[in-house]
């Protein structure tokens, strides 16, 4: 298949991308380029022995995206550019509904235009909100800041745009926590300034680049107080993203949890981390971090039933993959020449 892949020089599109060479489709992305380099471009190429094709641009420039599908006669699409910080979200939820859910709108106005049919979106696994755990997909979707209701309605767009065109297939794919990088060590999670998310934050700790890690809450109702998670490595996701493309073809929309189906403490995770890579992670424990939730992880079922999909690698092996990708890398894809 020929896939436009939006947001594909980004963490998780570029591992997105490694795994559809890999399987023999052709991929061009788009991506402006606002949290990505170019450099990825050369990674890529580096691990697949292929380059995708590149064309620096903005998902909001509807005729941009028709002139995209139209000349390369896409058959997909897979829409990973957004923004994805939770805390700027909240301080300017604008340019958060704006790039999420306008650039959802114009990828799929440009798709309706050129006949490109189907459609795998990144969703997230904080479209649920505060509910019982596991999350399953029926679960009630009551996301707790702007970031996540840009998910949620932009789920909404699709599922909308799905009921209104009978050859349209949607697929929302709600991913728990990203975390590991590339086995090569090539390509890797590079965020800008201090990270927010905990594997990159421990991983600059390791890397020295930080004093110590603040663990965010040690009196959560968990079996050692520290929140859990469930975290996912990035080449699983990107191994969820092939098998939604090859297995879903029925029109409608269609969501599944991308998960391993149980969690891990913060300080489990640190635990992992520092047993698979021999390094040693200080940490502090302070207040909980404000929005945080104590627990929750997917019921990963539906994607095992309908996808053949399920994760098969394990925290360790995100720990070590995130921390090759560290130590090789320590400032990520900047100052590479
Ligand atoms: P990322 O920031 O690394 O990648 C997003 C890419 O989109 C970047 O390369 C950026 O330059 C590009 N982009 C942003 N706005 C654009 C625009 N208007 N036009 C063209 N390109 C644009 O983020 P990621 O972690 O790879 O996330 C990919 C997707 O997965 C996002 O939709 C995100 O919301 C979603 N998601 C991420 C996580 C996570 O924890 N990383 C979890 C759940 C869902
Ligand atoms: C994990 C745990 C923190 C940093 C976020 C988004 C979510 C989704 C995935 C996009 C929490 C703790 C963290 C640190 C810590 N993204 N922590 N010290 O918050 O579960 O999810 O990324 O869709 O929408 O909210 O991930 O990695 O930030 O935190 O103790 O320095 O680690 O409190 O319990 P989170 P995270």
């Amino acid at each position: 298949m020929k896939v436009l892949v939006t947001g594909g020089t980004g963490y998780i599109g570029s591992h997105t991308t490694v795994e559809l060479l890999a399987n023999g489709h052709e991929v061009i992305i788009v991506d402006n380029l606002d949290n990505s380099s170019k450099i990825v471009l050369d990674r890529i190429e580096k691990i697949t022995g292929k380059r995708p094709d590149f064309i620096e641009g903005d998902v909001l420039d509807t005729d941009f995206i028709v002139r995209v599908l139209k000349d390369n006669r896409v058959d997909a699409v897979i829409h990973f550019a957004a923004l994805k910080a939770v805390g700027e979200s909240v301080a300017d939820p604008l340019r958060y509904y704006q790039t999420n859910v306008g650039g959802t709108v114009s990828v799929c106005k440009a798709m309706l235009a050129t006949g490109v049919n189907k459609i795998i979106f990144s969703s997230s696994a904080t479209v649920y909100g505060d509910q019982p755990i596991p999350y399953t997909e029926s679960t009630p979707r009551e996301p707790q800041n702007p970031y996540g209701r840009t998910k949620f309605v932009s789920e909404l767009v699709l599922a909308d745009v799905a009921a209104a065109n009978p050859d349209f297939c949607a697929v929302a794919l709600r991913y728990f926590n990203p975390v590991g990088a590339h086995p090569s060590g090539e390509i890797g999670e590079d965020p800008n300034g201090i990270p927010n998310n905990l594997m990159p934050y421990i991983s600059q700790v390791a890397a020295g680049q930080r004093e110590k890690l603040s663990v965010y809450g040690n009196d959560y109702p968990t079996k050692d107080g520290t929140a859990i998670r469930d975290y996912i490595h990035v080449a699983d996701l990107a191994e969820g993203h092939l098998a939604a493309l090859q297995k879903i073809y029925d029109p409608g929309f269609h969501t599944f949890n991308l998960g391993a189906g149980h969690g891990e403490s913060v300080l489990e995770v640190i635990v992992a981390f520092e047993q698979a890579t021999g390094q040693t992670i200080p940490y502090q424990f302070a207040d909980r971090r404000a929005g945080d939730l104590a627990e929750y992880y997917a019921d990963a079922a539906l994607a095992e039933s309908q996808l053949g999909w399920r994760v098969k690698r394990t925290i360790t092996d995100a720990s070590a993959d995130a921390w090759h990708w560290q130590s090789g890398n320590p400032n990520g894809y900047k100052n590479v020449v």
